[in-house]
């Protein structure tokens, strides 16, 4: 039998313990946020699949439309911190409560996670599947590159 490998491991339900500290991760990084003018803070952490945890809150902008939600600044600390992709998540806002993520940030995080990305939602932990059922997303654009292809084979 192959090795089990650290990326198994946190592919498998997160403890009780590993929800915990992530919420913590989210909760701290929630009281960095920049929200001056909604004075709604919000703070997200998620582990990647290599186990480590990325963290994000939101930064507002003067131009309201420009808002970065924090969802936005995890994902980038993913890609920065060596990218991989994301299993498990969680939101909170500036009371430590559990929040959804936007609809916007259930594209951006069905990006980098799929379906099976884990999340914390106000109803109990769920599958992105469940979060942003028939989500748009990658296997899309391949699925319409791959028709195309045949169909150049088929006139060659
Ligand atoms: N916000 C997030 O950071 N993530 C979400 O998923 C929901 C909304 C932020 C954006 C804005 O700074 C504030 O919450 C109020 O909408």
């Amino acid at each position: 039998m192959a090795e089990r490998t650290v990326e198994d491991a946190v592919h498998e339900t997160l403890d009780q313990q590993g929800w915990h500290e992530l919420r913590a991760a989210a909760t701290e990084v929630m009281q960095r946020a920049y929200a001056p003018y909604s004075h709604y803070k919000v703070g997200a952490a998620a582990r990647a699949d290599d186990g480590r945890i990325v963290i994000g809150c939101n930064v507002e902008n003067a131009a309201y439309g420009v808002v970065l939600c924090a969802e936005c600044g995890l994902v980038s600390h993913l890609h920065a911190t060596g990218g991989g992709r994301l299993t498990h998540f969680v939101c909170v806002n500036g009371g430590g409560e559990i929040i959804m993520p936007c609809g916007r940030c259930r594209q951006l995080l069905f990006e980098h996670g799929g379906r099976d990305l884990l999340v914390w939602t106000v109803s109990g932990v769920k599958p992105m599947s469940e979060v942003l059922p028939d989500a748009f997303g990658p296997d899309d654009l391949t699925h319409m590159a791959d028709m195309a292809d045949a169909a150049a084979e088929g006139t060659d």
